[in-house]
């Protein structure tokens, strides 16, 4: 006993006392500390005889020194324990498949189960079940991989139990036996969604940045054109006026129905020189400044110009504009272009609706701020699309960007004021943006 460590010696004690009392069998693995003071590990099995009195006969047994094979042991558990932490840290599971039973059955590692979503208690890994969770337009090509027997690396989709897709690496090799056939393939699968993420944003901004681009080049033509075809409207307006004053002034009397045709003829020439006059503003070097602007005269102009094409569509334009607004100091470029976006927005979300009526608002609050109200009675949307509505890149429509919200918002930060959404409780949706009213222009 006194060889035994002094912390094993209680268990040691206990387990002869209970064989002594039962079988006369046990095994056990304890510490030993020999003369020089070394600790060994050793594991004894033991029997022990008796008599028919009870009295014990004899006692024999075999004792094993494990000390080597624990530590051997105990390493490979830290081991084990270091890979399943790296295998975590790195979203990269390793599996097995055996090709003993016909490549069926695979061996997966913690780390593929939670790529995967499944529990490893009920979930059992198959050439079957692994494709239930393969994206169905992968399969085909997993299928390839799965059956061709060199070392290979592609990437697939999974549809985890609660339907969210994830993307994935595989990269394995093959192992082969003497007489060259493969007996085993082992690999490791990576969760890669948030690079391939990235990658598609990056991908879908390059597009956009392209597209600015070229709306940029438009803009430019545009501020040109405008310029070259505001003379000549400007003559038309000048010469119809003139014939108008000529005809009036001379002895012939101008049929009523002519004179409204040359009345509507400057009219419209004077509202499509207003046009291109705010076009060439819009698009013309918004240099970023703040300067007192009359928020009505600037909601105006970029109404008619966001809004052409609305009456084609089959949308009814409603402006509410409270009167005697004060100056508000803004950069009137990039309120016209929020403006914009958000008449935009309301007109697309319409495209479906049998009523379309948008509305467009202002009014002053307390003398703080100014809120423009830009309503729709579109398709509105959930409560939970509501939550996310200005994250960037959420975008309902094929060819959005989901952007336009998040340049707004920042737009209206930028001036001290703040942009919201909420639910139309007619239908559709209503968002708004306030511009505080500094104090010199709100005296
Ligand atoms: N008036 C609205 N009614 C219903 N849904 C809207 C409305 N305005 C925005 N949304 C939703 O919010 C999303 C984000 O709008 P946002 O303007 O940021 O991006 P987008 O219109 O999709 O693309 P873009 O960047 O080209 O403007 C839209 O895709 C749409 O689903
Ligand atoms: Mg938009």
């Amino acid at each position: 006993m006194s060889r035994i460590h002094e912390d094993d010696r209680e268990p040691v004690s206990r387990s002869w006392a209970k064989a002594v009392e039962t079988d006369g069998f046990y095994e056990l693995e304890h510490r030993i500390v020999r003369p020089n003071g070394d600790v060994r590990i050793i594991n004894t099995k033991s029997r022990l005889s008796k008599d028919q009195t009870g009295g014990i006969r004899h006692w024999f047994g075999a004792s094993t020194d494990v000390t080597e094979l624990k530590k051997a042991e105990n390493a490979l558990r830290e081991s084990e324990a270091r890979l399943i932490e790296a295998q975590e840290i790195a979203h990269i599971g390793s599996w097995e498949r055996n090709f003993n039973d016909a490549g069926q059955t695979l061996k997966w590692s913690d780390e593929v189960y939670r790529i995967f979503g499944q529990d490893k208690a009920d979930f059992k890994p198959t050439r079957g079940s692994l494709f239930a969770c393969i994206h169905p337009e992968d399969r085909a090509s997993v299928s390839q991989a799965f059956e061709c027997d060199e070392n290979h690396s592609y990437d697939y989709r999974i549809i985890r139990p609660d339907g969210e897709v994830r993307f994935v690496r595989a990269v394995s090799l093959i192992s082969t036996a003497k007489d060259g056939k493969a007996f085993r393939r082992t690999g490791t699968v990576q969760d890669i969604t948030e690079q391939e993420v990235a990658a598609l944003r990056l991908n879908l901004l390059e597009n956009e940045v392209q597209r600015r681009y070229r709306i940029n080049a438009m803009g430019e033509m545009a501020s040109s054109l405008a310029h070259e075809l505001n003379q000549p409207l400007a003559a038309i307006g000048n010469y119809v006026e003139a014939c108008r004053f000529i005809v009036k002034s001379g002895d012939q009397e101008l049929p009523a129905a002519a004179a409204d045709c040359l009345d509507n003829a400057i009219l419209q020439a004077r509202r499509a020189a207003g046009v291109i006059k705010s076009l060439r503003r819009f698009v013309g070097q918004d240099d970023g400044s703040h300067s007192p602007e009359q928020l009505n005269e600037t909601i105006r102009e970029i109404t008619e110009l966001a809004s052409i094409g609305a009456v084609s569509d089959g949308v009814r334009l409603e402006l509410n504009l409270a009167d005697n607004l004060p100056a508000v100091m803004i950069d009137r470029v990039q309120i016209q272009q929020v403006i914009a976006n958000l008449m935009r927005n309301a007109m697309e979300a319409m495209a479906q609706s049998p009523q379309r009526v948008m509305s467009v608002t202002s009014r002053n609050n307390a003398d703080e701020e100014l809120v423009v109200e830009i309503g729709d009675t579109g398709a509105g949307m959930s409560v939970a699309a509501l939550e996310n509505l200005f994250t960037p890149f959420q975008s309902s429509k094929p060819g959005g960007m989901g952007i336009g919200l998040t340049i707004s918002r920042r737009i209206i930060e930028s001036h001290g004021g703040q942009l919201w959404a909420k639910r139309n409780p007619d239908g559709g949706m209503i968002f708004q943006f306030s511009l505080p009213l500094e104090e010199e222009t709100s005296a």
